[in-house]
């Protein structure tokens, strides 16, 4: 079986960073599943779909038109590799990863990632759900604080605005909304490693796992 190592974990939490560096130094396809629930969050924007409306959801997400080239998500052809990290398309896209129909229509697209030599994949389900029998498996947290930072620090890089008062109130929504929801709810897999990332820097975090893939 080609390997998987997962790494989930709250928003904002490194998660993304630290899988796009340890699939680099392995030579490992990548998945960034929350782009794919960014990518439905914009899509159902732009059609009008209500995000309680998990029918009409999960319909548009299995005719999904995404592409992913040299880091770059598109939608029907245009690149919104910038627009889906909108904190607005965030929010909407854990109000609509709530429904049991939209995840399930997310399943199929996830798992044709998994090619040789590898995958890192990294989300909220990876080891949960998606890839139970990844070979690795690590929980990323860091302080609400911790991360809040990171994210303000990330989105005015991006160029959007954003204020630390209303950073920590959406983090804290969302990571209550993630962890609550009936269906694949936002938790550690039994088997995975924790890794506290507050006081680390992205190369140690990232030596860390590298270093647990190597001794496994
Ligand atoms: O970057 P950030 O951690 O803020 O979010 P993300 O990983 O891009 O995911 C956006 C939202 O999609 C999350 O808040 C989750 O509600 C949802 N999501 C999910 O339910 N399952 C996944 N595997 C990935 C994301």
């Amino acid at each position: 079986q080609t390997p998987v190592i997962a790494i989930d974990g709250p928003t904002a939490s490194g998660k993304g960073t630290v899988a796009a560096l340890v699939a680099a130094r392995l030579g490992f396809h990548l998945l960034d599943s929350g782009a794919l629930y960014r990518l439905a969050a914009l899509a159902s924007v732009r059609y009008g779909i209500a995000p309680a409306d998990h029918e009409a959801l999960a319909a548009l997400v299995s005719d999904l038109h995404i592409t992913f080239r040299e880091g770059c998500a598109q939608l029907d052809g245009v690149d919104v590799s910038s627009e889906i990290r909108a904190e607005e398309v965030g929010n909407r896209a854990s109000a609509i990863a709530v429904h049991q129909d939209v995840r399930a229509a997310l399943v199929a697209r996830q798992r044709a990632f998994r090619k040789e030599p590898g995958l890192v994949a990294d989300g909220r389900d990876m080891g949960t759900v998606i890839f139970p029998d990844a070979v690795l498996k690590v929980f990323l947290t860091a302080s609400v604080e911790a991360r809040a930072a990171r994210r303000h620090k990330q989105l005015i890089q991006k160029g959007f605005s954003a204020s630390m008062e209303n950073l920590l109130r959406d983090l804290r929504d969302r990571d209550e909304r993630d962890s609550n929801r009936a269906v694949a709810p936002l938790k550690p897999a039994a088997d995975a490693k924790l890794l506290d990332t507050s006081s680390l820097s992205i190369d140690q975090a990232v030596e860390e796992v590298v270093g647990w893939y190597r001794e496994r």
